[in-house]
């Protein structure tokens, strides 16, 4: 059996880390989506069990062909030893632009180094999505505006209950 991790801080996942999903999952036979805990030093727009949760619903809702060959699960540390420990072969990354490879390639590189049993396998994300990122739609979460078209619904809802940020002035 072919075990893929697919890590990330996923705050939150978009509609492009689900396009990777589906996609890795069609190439592998069990896919662990590995959520880092903790993301960034300001803390991440949703706490890991809402991550984790949104993230499970996302994918029952949208990809329910794929019910039993996807696990969600936090991780620390290092993403090589999720690995290890998920039994993983292959670590999933996508890519959106020439710009996201450099450091993709630096981080394949060192996990190659620091494990040579985990292969980095690349998927370039659908066109559709290719301008899509975490950090944009945290912002747009973050100031009120619409999420709606750049995350799956059980990630809008989520975000939207939990309503912008108040003015740090
Ligand atoms: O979604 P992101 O933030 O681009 O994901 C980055 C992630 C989680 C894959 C990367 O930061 C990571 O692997 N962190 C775990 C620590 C680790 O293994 N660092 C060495 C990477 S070479």
């Amino acid at each position: 059996m072919k075990i893929a991790v697919y890590p990330g801080s996923f705050d939150p996942l978009t509609l492009g880390h689900l396009d990777v999903v589906r996609r890795a999952a069609a190439v592998f036979d069990r896919l662990v989506l590995g959520v880092l805990v903790n993301p960034h030093k300001d803390g991440p727009l949703l706490p890991t069990d809402e991550r984790l949760a949104a993230i499970r619903e996302a994918v029952d809702a949208e990809l329910p062909e794929l019910a039993g060959r996807i696990e969600v699960a936090a991780f620390e540390g290092l993403t090589v030893d999720f690995c290890r420990a998920h039994g993983a072969t292959a670590l999933v990354r996508g890519l959106r632009a020439v710009s996201d490879f450099e450091a993709e390639l630096q981080m394949a590189h060192m996990n190659r180094a620091l494990a040579p049993e985990v292969d980095t396998v690349f998927f370039p994300t659908a066109v559709e999505y290719a301008y899509l990122s975490s950090t944009l739609v945290k912002e747009i979460a973050r100031f009120g505006g619409d999420v709606g078209p750049f995350v799956p619904p059980a990630v809008a809802v989520r975000l939207g209950r939990r309503g912008p940020e108040e003015p740090r002035l």
